[in-house]
């Protein structure tokens, strides 16, 4: 599957004058670099305590590991617990606040940790409960968090409870899950599947069992059964399993495919999607293109996310101060239904719904991004966005945003966008060195089932989950000379690494370095409200930051391969302008009036 198809992108009207909504709440003091945004409007997390420890995912650094592909510290190719621990020293010096874990529970590995037979365990090709333990301590000591993926729309097929499920009818587990007779079903004959639902991985989402004579329910792969959320056992269950990990220190969780915990109770088809001809077409798996009007984003889901927020809300203990925070995995079609994320005022749900509509735009086009910059700031009730351009499911940037001439500088722009506005930033493990998409080229070599099914239109996703590059060492530094990583290296290693940018002060690795640091220290960075600026620009995307009592900053950013100047204008300003930040090569402008900037470069000033 295409990921960033359903992104499900709709064209948002630009906005040409932006209204600015003035926060002028006074800031609590700053603790440890952090300061507490100003919240411009009413909304539930507006209400909490403004302590360092309670804010701390407000301006925060967040960082994905793939932990299969991050560090191997035993030697089998596959990356593990220890690995990560080995590497926080890095992470902090990176700048990070905490890192999102991608599953690590016992797993039959059919979606590479997705398929969980055991929420409450470590699986051992990553390490033991002390190895997560050890890992959250030492992460501790570094004030980086520990965030865990979430998944509770199904279970492995090899879980206990779907085994119990599946055994006979009258089993206590049966409405764990969702069993439904096939359609015309006899004695005889199994007849068709409930409905033409399909999964996301291709193909029907209905598997029929013979044991029981009934289908099944998989949004996902075949071995990923959907989980009943209508039963309140399941409520309990998944409570006491967030518990678990929530008394373990855990700072958190990203809830993974959340929006589907819901289907239509009358299971009526999903509607078939025309082409512009008005005709149906097949995806990439070759099934006919069907909507997910019936399976995906059903209302349900925003009172689970009220309990489970009410629940993970009353873990605050002294030894893991601090709030534990609830990211969802928010793939929503526009900015309306994004803000429902955050939950009606008094009733919380997400803290961070991540914002996908921003960093899967996919194409450098500057009115796209403002406009949905802009949403960001007008639409979304003064909540705090999670902006994210990459994850383990889509080609990473080059392939997304890349002209394969200006890569590196291309990704100064993106990580610019996602560093440079107000909330809460998001990146991928290698995005700070640039690592580059490395899809398979052989069928045989494929390890992800997605791309097994769609290839060779559909490559998987194995592309953008190759092992971290840490030195021109044998195996990149991922595992010991002479493994065979899980994925292989790849060849961009030897000059794409850890090592050679820790060193250059040119590097995109010192770029991130540098804006996260800005981001930390900068008060109008780290809070201030964005307001667009240049509105009719077409080539280059500027903005300012402003908070109150603090000098206000303006950041441009040209999106086109040329050289670009800019004339800004700041109401009140003198129109001189202090260089924070600008690209290698960057000249320091004369005035607001006058900023010149190479082929994808970036310039951060301080209006004066
Ligand atoms: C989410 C994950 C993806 C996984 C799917 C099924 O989209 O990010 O990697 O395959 O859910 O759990
Ligand atoms: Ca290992």
């Amino acid at each position: 599957m295409n990921w960033t198809a359903i992104t499900k992108k709709t064209v948002t009207s630009f906005i040409a004058s932006c209204s600015i909504i003035v926060a002028l709440q006074a800031a609590a003091p700053a603790a440890a670099g952090q300061s507490a945004p100003p919240n411009p409007l009413p909304n539930a997390d507006a209400q909490s305590a403004n302590s360092a420890e309670q804010d701390w995912w407000k301006n925060a650094v967040l960082y994905e590991i793939y932990p299969r592909s991050f560090q191997d510290s035993n030697g089998d190719g596959i990356g593990d617990l220890n690995g990560i621990t080995q590497r926080l020293d890095y992470l902090k010096k990176l700048g990070v606040d905490a890192i999102w874990l991608s599953p690590v529970y016992p797993s039959p590995q059919v979606d590479f940790g997705y398929d969980i037979s055991d929420y409450k365990n470590i699986d051992p090709q990553y390490g033991t409960l002390a190895d997560f333990d050890r890992l959250i301590a030492e992460a501790n000591k570094r004030h980086i968090r520990i965030l865990m993926d979430m998944v509770m729309n199904h279970t492995s097929d090899k879980h206990e409870w779907f085994i119990q499920s599946r055994s006979s009818r009258t089993n206590p587990y049966r409405d764990w899950y969702m069993w439904h007779d096939g359609k015309g079903q006899t004695a005889a004959d199994k007849g068709e599947p409930p409905n033409n639902w399909q999964s996301d991985f291709g193909h029907s989402a209905w598997e029929w069992d013979e044991k029981t004579r009934q289908y099944y329910y998989h949004k996902f792969y075949i071995q990923q059964p959907d989980v009943n959320w209508d039963n309140p056992k399941i409520h309990e269950a998944f409570k006491d399993i967030v518990g678990f990990w929530l008394k373990r220190g855990v700072g958190g969780f990203r809830f993974d495919a959340i929006t589907t915990l819901f289907e239509d109770p009358e299971m009526r088809d999903e509607d078939v999607l025309l082409d512009k001809d008005g005709k149906s077409y097949r995806n990439d798996y070759g099934d006919i293109a069907l909507n997910d009007t019936r399976t995906n984003n059903l209302p349900g889901t925003h009172p689970v996310m009220q309990e489970f927020r009410a629940f993970s809300d009353t873990f605050n203990s002294p030894k893991f101060p601090g709030t534990r925070v609830l990211i969802g995995e928010t793939y929503l079609p526009n900015i309306a239904e994004l803000a429902k994320q955050y939950g009606p005022l008094g009733k919380p749900e997400f803290h961070l719904p991540m914002d996908t509509q921003v960093g899967f735009i996919n194409k450098l086009d500057v009115a796209q991004f403002r406009a949905k910059l802009n949403d960001v700031e007008t639409a979304i009730d003064g909540n705090i966005p999670l902006l994210v351009f990459d994850n383990h499911d889509n080609p990473r940037l080059d392939a997304r945003y890349g002209d394969g001439v200006h890569d590196a500088d291309i990704q100064r722009v993106i990580s610019t966008m996602l560093f440079a506005n107000r909330g809460t930033a998001l990146f991928y493990y290698g995005d700070e060195i640039g690592m580059k998409t490395t899809p398979p080229t052989r069928k045989e070599d494929v390890k992800d089932p997605v791309g097994l099914t769609g290839w060779p239109k559909d490559k998987g996703r194995d592309g953008e989950r190759t092992p971290m590059q840490w030195d021109s060492g044998s195996n990149a530094g991922f595992t010991k000379a002479g493994v065979a990583p899980w994925l292989p290296v790849p060849p961009t290693y030897t000059t794409v690494n850890v090592k050679a940018e820790e060193s250059d002060p040119n590097s995109l690795f010192a770029w991130y370095q540098s804006l996260i640091r800005l981001k930390k220290t900068n008060p109008a960075f780290a809070h201030g409200d964005n307001v667009m600026l240049d509105t009719a620009n077409t080539k280059v995307l500027s903005w300012m930051r402003q908070a109150a009592g603090a000098p206000s900053i303006v950041v441009s950013v040209n999106f086109t391969a040329e050289p670009q100047t800019v004339s800004l204008s700041v109401p009140g300003a003198a129109g001189k302008l202090k260089t924070l930040l600008k690209t290698p090569g960057g000249s320091d402008p004369a005035s607001l009036g006058q900023i010149q900037l190479a082929a994808f470069g970036v310039y951060i000033g301080q209006v004066k």
